[in-house]
C-alpha cells in the first residue's frame, strides 16, 4: 500500500505565474456569473466563507487554515492523480489532496484530468460544510473498504454521480452539488436546463450499478434531496450490499429504469431558477 507521505508535495504558492492567476480570475468569475442561482446554498455559502479564492489561484496553507477551523479538514497539494489507495487514505484523514497544476488558456473550457481550478473551486467549498465533510471522510474509510473486498468499481460510482456529479433538490428546485459540475461552465448549464439527460432520484444501488462516462457531460443525474439523507443512505455497511449488486446487471449510463420517475429540467434560457419544475414528473 502506498504511503500518504510519499505523494505529499509542496504548492510552491509564489512560483505561479500573473497569467495563471488570471486563468484562476477567468475562470472564476466565469463560474461566478453561472453558480449564482445554479449553484446550492451550502456550496456558495463555503466559497463566500474560505473568502480567500477570488484574487488568484489560492495558497493551500491559507485555506487549509480557514477550512481547518470550519471542519478540521486540510488540503496537501499532490503532484497529479494518486493511486487510488493513497487517495481514500487521505481522505480517510481528512486530508484533501490537490493538484496545484492550473490548465492553460486554450483549455479553459475542458480538460480531462483535475487542475487545482477543479480541485480547489470544485471540491474545497462543500468540505466547509459539516455533513459534507463528514460523508467524504466516511467515502474514505469505506473506499480503503471496497479495495479490500474487490468492488472498487462499484464505489468509484458513488464518488462519481454524488461528489463529482450530483444534483440537489431544495424546496421543489434542482441545484448543483457536485464539483466536476462546479468547475465546468458549460455543464453546470447542461445539468440544470438540458432536456436530454436523465435526472432521477438518488438510490444507492442503482448508482452503484451504473456505468459513466468520463470525457462527456453525463447521461444521468441523481437527484438528493439533502446531505442529510445522501449520508445516511451511505451509512450501512456496503458489504452485504456488495455481494447483492453483483448479481444483478449493470446500467448503462443512458438506461432509464422502468418506473423511474424523473425531475423536469430548467426551462432553457430562463433567467431565475423554476420553482415547480424540480417536481418529479
Ligand atoms: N458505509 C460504507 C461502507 O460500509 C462506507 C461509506 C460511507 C462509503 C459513506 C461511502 C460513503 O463501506
Ligand atoms: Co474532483
Amino acid at each position: 500500500m502506498g504511503d500518504v507521505r510519499d505523494y505529499t508535495i509542496e504548492q510552491n504558492w509564489p512560483q505561479y505565474s500573473e497569467e495563471q492567476h488570471a486563468i484562476w480570475r477567468f475562470l472564476f468569475e466565469r463560474q461566478e456569473r453561472l453558480l449564482a442561482g445554479r449553484a446550492c446554498r451550502e456550496y456558495l455559502d463555503g466559497l463566500q466563507d474560505l473568502g480567500v479564492a477570488a484574487g488568484g489561484v489560492p495558497d493551500f496553507e491559507r485555506l487549509s487554515d480557514i477550512l481547518d477551523r470550519k471542519t478540521g479538514w486540510r488540503i496537501v497539494a499532490v503532484p497529479g492523480l494518486v493511486p487510488d489507495d493513497v487517495f481514500f487514505a487521505f481522505l480517510a484523514e481528512r486530508r484533501f489532496p490537490s493538484t496545484c497544476f492550473i490548465r492553460r488558456r486554450d483549455q479553459l473550457d475542458y480538460l480531462q484530468e483535475p487542475d487545482v481550478f477543479h480541485d480547489i473551486y470544485g471540491h474545497v467549498p462543500m468540505l466547509m460544510n459539516p455533513v459534507f465533510a463528514d460523508y467524504m471522510q466516511a467515502y474514505g474509510q469505506g473506499g480503503l473498504k471496497a479495495l479490500r473486498l474487490g468492488h472498487l468499481p462499484q464505489l468509484a460510482r458513488l464518488y462519481w454521480y454524488t461528489v463529482e456529479f450530483g444534483l440537489i433538490a431544495t424546496r421543489e428546485v434542482l441545484r448543483i452539488y457536485g464539483s466536476g459540475i462546479l468547475s465546468s461552465a458549460g455543464e453546470s448549464v447542461h445539468c440544470l436546463e438540458d432536456p436530454h439527460p436523465h435526472r432521477v432520484h438518488f438510490d444507492l444501488r442503482r448508482v452503484m450499478r451504473t456505468q459513466y462516462y468520463i470525457d462527456r457531460y453525463q447521461e444521468t443525474y441523481f437527484v438528493i434531496d439533502s446531505f442529510a439523507e445522501l449520508f445516511a443512505a451511505t451509512r450501512a455497511d456496503f458489504a452485504p450490499i456488495y455481494r447483492d449488486i453483483a448479481r444483478l446487471p449493470e446500467i448503462a449510463a443512458d438506461q432509464v429504469l422502468p418506473q423511474e420517475h424523473g425531475y423536469r429540467p430548467w426551462r432553457a434560457g430562463k433567467k431565475e431558477g423554476p420553482h415547480l419544475s424540480a417536481a418529479r414528473v
